[in-house]
């Protein structure tokens, strides 16, 4: 009796090392101790040859009963951790993904700044449509019929009489045609032309148009606006020249140049030695304009000016192909932090 209490304690030793083991590593090690060449139970059956022959069969039935207990024992419970490996959707051992933090664009960076600065200074901002026609793009804008802009090679022409607009000065007419003065309105914007592709030219690009229309508005307003404009957005010390120009829709027009952000006007690649850097067109609203969205040209005056936010990021971000920003390279846009 004494043996199948021995056995009987080996056996239930074993179960609860089983049932405790929490790797297939710890049921290995519990299936060495007795079932092993030296384990417990193995170290039984062996004995039993020098028993008693009246006691052979009935501890040689309990203990091989107890080695079929154990390995069913351990089979399942094998099963139990092969079945977390299978069953479970998660592979803890698996690196985890890295979050990639996203970025903006630097032309929406470059349009953010802009109208940042401008709503500092008070300008509302508007929007219009991409999708024009020739009244708003040219006509209200006093470009005579057969401006060169108007040509196919320049504009893209949709069906029914549309296009996509050249500039976002036409919504400098939707804006003022709706609303009375005094109105001081920035257009960030899409503009499309229908140009050769370059380093320096794209058939897609953006331009931010503002203007202010009210009673006794001068140059004077429109210089003072376009230098803060400038020493808030490119920095303090930079000088601007206003050099005579034509717009249909301005008169009289002038370009803005800034003073060399490299080289401070010494001269240098970026500014072909020239020492100035183009950035922007202006003028006084011709009174054509003015008529045209019904406004007393003889009551209000206005300043409107226009830049292209392509040639500033380039200069920004000292880019030297245009076409950078419409690859969506992500090795590229991510450097725009
Ligand atoms: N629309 C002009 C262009 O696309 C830029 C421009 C010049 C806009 C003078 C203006 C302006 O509002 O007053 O080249």
């Amino acid at each position: 009796m004494s043996g199948l209490d021995h056995i009987d304690g080996i056996l239930q030793e074993a179960l609860t090392a089983i049932e405790g083991a929490r790797s297939p590593q710890e049921l290995e090690a519990v299936d060495v101790k007795y079932l092993g060449r030296r384990g417990a139970i193995t170290a039984v059956l062996k004995g039993i040859k020098d028993l008693p022959p009246e006691s052979r069969k009935v501890v040689g039935a309990a203990a091989n009963q107890a080695r079929l207990r154990l390995e069913e024992a351990l089979i399942s419970a094998r099963q139990k951790f092969e079945g977390v490996k299978q069953d479970s959707p998660f592979d803890y051992t698996l690196p985890g993904i890295k979050q990639r933090q996203g970025s903006l664009h630097p032309i929406t960076r470059v349009i953010d700044r802009i109208c940042q600065s401008f709503y500092g200074m008070g300008f509302s901002i508007a929007r219009g449509p991409d999708i024009e026609n020739d009244y708003y793009n040219f006509e209200a804008l006093n470009f005579p019929p057969d401006h060169p802009a108007r040509d196919m090679q320049d504009t893209f022409y949709l069906d029914g009489g549309l296009l996509l607009r050249t500039h976002t000065t036409p919504v400098q007419i939707r804006v003022l045609e709706s609303n009375k003065p005094p109105v001081k309105v920035i257009t960030p914007g899409k503009t499309y032309r229908n140009e050769a592709i370059s380093t320096r030219s794209y058939c897609v690009f953006h331009q931010v148009d503002g203007f202010l229309v009210d009673e006794g508005i001068t140059m004077g307003d429109l210089k003072g606006v376009l230098v803060a404009f400038c020493r808030d957005f490119y920095g303090e010390g930079l000088k601007l020249r206003f050099r005579p120009s034509f717009f249909p829709f301005t008169e009289p027009s002038a370009e803005v140049d800034i003073s060399c952000l490299l080289c401070k006007g010494k001269g240098c690649q970026l500014c072909k030695y020239e020492g100035w850097l183009e950035i922007l067109g202006c003028g006084m609203i011709d009174p054509n304009v003015m008529r045209n969205v019904g406004y007393d040209s003889e009551k209000y005056t206005g300043y409107a000016f226009g830049m292209g936010v392509e040639r500033i990021a380039l200069l920004k971000y000292r880019i030297t192909d245009i076409r950078l920003l419409y690859e969506n390279d992500i090795r590229f846009i991510r450097q725009f932090h």
